[in-house]
């Protein structure tokens, strides 16, 4: 990499700002995850479970209706119709795996447009989720407290570029949508790129097409939102999480074959990606 204009993410440096886990600690010692389940509720279920292997004290599923199929049990579930309050008491909020509609209400609430209420915890914007940062022609400044998540085509559609010029200025394209809204941008693909807003960028060296499956991008999402409910700053979380989702990819990739890999195969490495980490 060009001297000064980036570095790779170290994962030394993140493992030791993580920490270890003490032994009087407890659930709440590591944060609770708020996860709000769209229309499309495996993908809801995949960020769930990226969030609890990261290590995350509670995992909440927030729905506004009845769950389709039964949740793993291991995560609290909320059924309210005002996801917002429901989300209150989280240390860290995922928005956007699975949503299917845009939830204007809750877009104003993470953004702190509606009112003091509003949470002001760490949150990851992924998917149909950044729809919602579109106002007016331009993009919403949310800061630093965000991480979004958008794959190249994704990314190309906040910024009103091609998915080919993303592609072909990565560093660039994820620097300015980190510019504009003001967020951590994590540009997902070969060589994910995390980026803020005063013109930090790190590259991610880990992860292969084992990763090239639908609902991949969830888990990672889920995973970052894990790891932010644990107080990891924004940065650092959607570093680290880049690092491991794509060291649990490779682990996956190796035992099952890149072509068999699932989403959910994934999830199932992240232990063994952290035990290569620690
Ligand atoms: N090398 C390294 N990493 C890869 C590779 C590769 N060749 N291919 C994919 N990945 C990684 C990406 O970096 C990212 O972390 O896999 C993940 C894919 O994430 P998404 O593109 O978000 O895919 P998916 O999880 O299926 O998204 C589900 O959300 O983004 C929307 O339109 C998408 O509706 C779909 C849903
Ligand atoms: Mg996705």
């Amino acid at each position: 990499l060009p001297e000064g204009l980036a570095t790779y993410v170290h994962p030394a440096v993140l493992r030791a700002k993580w920490g270890t886990r003490e032994a009087m600690s407890h659930k709440g010692s590591y944060g609770r995850c708020g996860i709000y389940v769209g229309q499309m509720q495996g993908a809801s279920m995949l960020a769930a479970a990226g969030a609890a292997r990261a290590g995350a004290g509670l995992v909440i599923l927030v729905t506004g209706g009845p769950l389709s199929h039964a949740p793993a049990p291991d995560y609290v579930v909320r059924t309210d119709t005002r996801p917002a309050c429901a989300l209150t008491d989280c240390t860290s909020i995922v928005y956007g795996p699975g949503l299917g509609e845009a939830r204007e209400d809750l877009v104003r609430h993470l953004v702190n447009e509606a009112d003091d209420t509003s949470a002001r915890v760490p949150c990851v914007i992924d998917a149909d989720g950044l729809k919602g940062l579109q106002r007016d022609g331009g993009l919403l400044t949310i800061g630093d407290r965000f991480v979004l998540t958008p794959h190249p085509k994704e990314c190309a559609a906040l910024l009103g570029w091609t998915t080919a010029e993303v592609q072909a200025r990565r560093l660039a394209a994820a620097k300015q949508l980190a510019a504009q809204t003001g967020a951590v941008v994590l540009l997902k693909g070969y060589r994910t790129i995390i980026a803020t807003s005063n013109g930090s960028v790190r590259v991610n060296p880990t992860g292969n097409a084992s990763l090239a499956v639908g609902g991949s991008g969830d888990v990672l999402a889920g995973v970052i939102g894990g790891l932010l409910a644990q107080g990891l700053e924004p940065f650092d979380a959607a570093s680290l999480g880049a690092w491991l989702h794509g060291r649990a990819g490779e682990l996956a990739g190796a035992a099952l074959t890149p072509v068999s890999t699932t989403a959910s195969d994934v999830v199932d490495y992240i232990s063994r990606a952290i035990m290569t980490l620690f």
